[in-house]
């Protein structure tokens, strides 16, 4: 585990349900527990932060961006990364976290492009949720978001999760917490070596066109 000292990054964390009882949010708490046992910052929320109506260009043009997408945006921001634990609903993602992702994409800057997110599910399934995980790197990778290649699916969370809030089975919490350890490192090291001149492109192979092309660069300030 990396010592509290050398780490100096904040993380969002939250849950992808509004069910109160939600397995995702109990293994979104546990994530943050984990983030802050190595040292790193956690930003607290939950789905119900972010609520959304449904996404119509109407509406943006005439009342413009939500409250909900917003305050997700803001969290975004202001963190060094994410940690979503998402529901697998009917083998893909919530049609609630596209929904925000969706309106929060037509920020300009867009603000998940370059942010740095670890994905997780919990589910009753044999499963854990692991295929609605695959479906959401799809929205986010195309916003240019550094998803994390290790994702975490518990499954049988029911049962995997014990009444102090950590994994039954202790060969499996060791692992959730050495992927979150090695995430916060891959951060940690994002952050601090930066390598890379990164740009962010919404239609590559596109004809450049300034009526209709959104590209941002990032440029990279020395430490
Ligand atoms: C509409 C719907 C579709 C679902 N589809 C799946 C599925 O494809 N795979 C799966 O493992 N669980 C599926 N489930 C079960 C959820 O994994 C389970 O309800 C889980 O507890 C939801 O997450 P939460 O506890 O964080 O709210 C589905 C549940 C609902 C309500």
């Amino acid at each position: 585990m990396q010592s509290a000292k050398t780490c100096s990054t904040s993380y969002l964390v939250f849950g992808a349900s509004l069910r109160a009882e939600s397995l995702n949010k109990r293994l979104a708490t546990l994530a943050a527990r984990v983030v802050e046992e190595i040292g790193g910052t956690v930003v607290h929320a939950s789905m119900s932060d972010f609520d959304c109506p449904s996404y119509n260009g109407d509406v943006e043009a005439g009342e413009g961006i939500p409250a909900g997408a917003d305050r997700f945006r803001s969290k975004l921001v202001s963190t060094d990364g994410f940690i979503i634990s998402c529901p697998e609903y009917n083998a893909s993602m919530p049609g609630v976290l596209k929904n925000l992702v969706d309106w929060v994409s037509r920020y300009k800057p867009q603000p998940l492009k370059g942010r740095h997110g670890l994905l997780m599910s919990a589910s009753p399934s044999m499963a854990g949720g692991n295929r609605g995980l695959w479906a959401f790197r799809v929205p986010l990778e195309h916003l240019g978001a550094r998803i994390f290649p290790d994702m975490f699916s518990l499954a049988q969370a029911h049962e995997a999760l014990g009444d102090d809030g950590r994994l039954r089975d202790v060969k499996l919490q060791t692992w959730f917490e050495g992927t979150v350890d090695c995430f916060i490192e891959s951060v940690e090291a994002a952050k601090h070596y930066p390598a890379i001149k990164s740009q962010w492109i919404e239609f590559l192979g596109e004809r450049p066109n300034p009526a209709t092309e959104r590209v941002e660069v990032t440029e990279i300030q020395p430490v």
